[in-house]
C-alpha cells in the first residue's frame, strides 16, 4: 500500500477526532444543575456516555482498520480464506457489554432509589396543573401561582391535574413528571441554588400549551420563613380578582384590571363589546354562560378551545363573584 494513503488516512481521522472533541467540549449539553437530584441525574448520563463513546471508539477503530487492512487488492479476484467464528473473541464481545450495561443499570437504580428519598422533614407542595396554569398549595393553605422554595431543604412535589395530563419540568432541576387527574405522582427536588427558573408544561395539553408556564424560586431560609408567615395573611383582592386568578383565566385572557395579558382566549377588556354583537341577553348572563357554557357562543376570530369544565369547577358563590368582577372591569 502506498505510504501516502495511509499517511491520508492518518490525517483525516486526527482531523475528524479533532472536530467532534471541539465540538463536544464546547457545547454545554445539559442544563445547569440547581439541585442534588439534578446533579444524580446528570452524572448517570455522563456514566451512560462515557461508556457510549468508548465502545463506539473501538468499533469505529476497528472498521476502519479492517476496511483499510483487509480491502481487496487490484485484480485480486480471489474469494476470501474460509473462516468459521472465534469463540474466545465471541466471549469477550458478549461479556464487556454485558458488565458495562448492568453497570449502569446498577447506577441508575441507586440514583433513582437516592432521588426518590424526602428525609425526615420535607416541605410538602401541592401541585395542581389545569389548562392552562400552575397552583401551588402550601401546607398552610396558601395558593399561589408560583413555586418558592428554600435551598438545601427536601421539598416533596405532590402533583395531580383537573382536567387532562399536563407534565411538570424544571430544567434545571432535571426531573420530569406527569400531572394526570386522579393520581397523585410525587417527586422530590433539593435545591442546591439560588434563582429563578422555568416552570414547563411538557405535555401536550392543548392549545395553550406552550404558554402553560410559571417559574419556581429558590430562596434562602430565611426568606422563606417571612415567606411563609405573610403567606398565611389573607391577600387583598376582591373575591373576584381571587377567582381570576385561582382558576388561571390570566393564562389565556388578557384583562388590564388583573394585569392579564393572555391572546389565546377572547380580550376580556371588550366584554361590553363582545356582549352587543353576540345578543345573549345581559351582560352578566353572557359572561356566565361563556365560562360555564363556552361552546354556546364562539367570539369570531376565536375557538372553541376554552375548557369545558369550569361549569364543575367553579363553586356557585365564586362563579357569581367572577362574572360581577368581569361584568365591572368591561369597558
Ligand atoms: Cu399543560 Cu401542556
Amino acid at each position: 500500500m502506498r505510504r501516502g494513503a495511509v499517511i491520508q488516512l492518518a490525517v483525516f481521522a486526527i482531523i475528524a477526532a479533532a472536530i467532534c472533541t471541539v465540538v463536544a467540549l464546547a457545547i454545554p449539553w445539559l442544563p445547569m444543575s440547581a439541585s442534588k437530584e439534578a446533579t444524580r441525574i446528570h452524572f448517570v448520563y455522563w456514566f451512560t456516555t462515557v461508556i457510549a463513546i468508548g465502545v463506539f471508539s473501538v468499533v469505529a477503530s476497528a472498521i476502519a482498520y479492517s476496511v483499510w487492512k483487509f480491502r481487496a487488492r487490484p485484480d485480486d479476484d480471489s474469494d476470501g480464506p474460509p473462516i468459521h467464528g472465534h469463540t474466545k473473541l465471541e466471549i469477550w464481545w458478549t461479556a464487556i457489554p454485558a458488565v458495562l450495561v448492568t453497570a449502569i443499570s446498577i447506577v441508575s437504580a441507586i440514583v433513582l432509589a437516592q432521588n426518590s428519598h424526602a428525609g425526615s422533614n420535607p416541605l410538602k407542595v401541592g401541585v395542581l396543573a389545569r389548562q392552562f396554569a400552575w397552583e401551588f398549595t402550601y401546607p398552610n393553605g396558601q395558593k399561589l401561582g408560583y413555586l418558592e422554595i428554600p435551598i438545601n431543604r427536601h421539598v416533596q412535589l405532590d402533583i395531580t391535574s383537573t382536567d387532562v395530563i399536563h407534565s411538570f419540568w424544571v430544567p434545571q432541576f432535571s426531573q420530569k413528571q406527569d400531572a394526570v387527574p386522579g393520581a397523585h405522582n410525587k417527586i422530590v427536588i433539593t435545591p442546591t441554588r439560588l434563582g429563578t427558573y422555568p416552570v414547563i408544561c411538557t405535555e401536550l395539553c392543548g392549545l395553550g400549551h406552550s404558554l402553560m408556564r410559571s417559574y419556581a424560586k429558590v430562596v434562602s431560609p430565611t426568606e422563606f420563613a417571612s415567606f411563609m408567615k405573610n403567606a398565611g395573611k389573607p391577600v387583598k383582592q376582591s373575591p373576584g380578582e381571587a377567582a381570576f386568578d385561582h382558576f388561571g383565566c390570566n393564562s389565556c385572557h388578557t384583562l388590564s384590571a388583573a394585569n392579564a395579558t393572555g391572546t389565546i382566549g377572547p380580550d376580556l377588556d371588550k366584554l361590553k363589546q363582545y356582549a352587543a354583537q353576540a345578543h345573549r341577553g345581559t351582560l352578566e348572563a353572557f359572561i356566565k354562560e361563556s365560562i360555564v357554557n363556552p361552546g354556546v357562543y364562539i367570539q369570531p376570530g376565536y375557538q372553541d378551545q376554552m375548557p369545558h369544565t369550569f361549569g364543575q369547577q367553579i363553586p356557585a358563590s365564586q362563579l357569581t363573584q367572577l362574572v360581577q368582577y368581569l361584568a365591572q372591569n368591561a369597558k
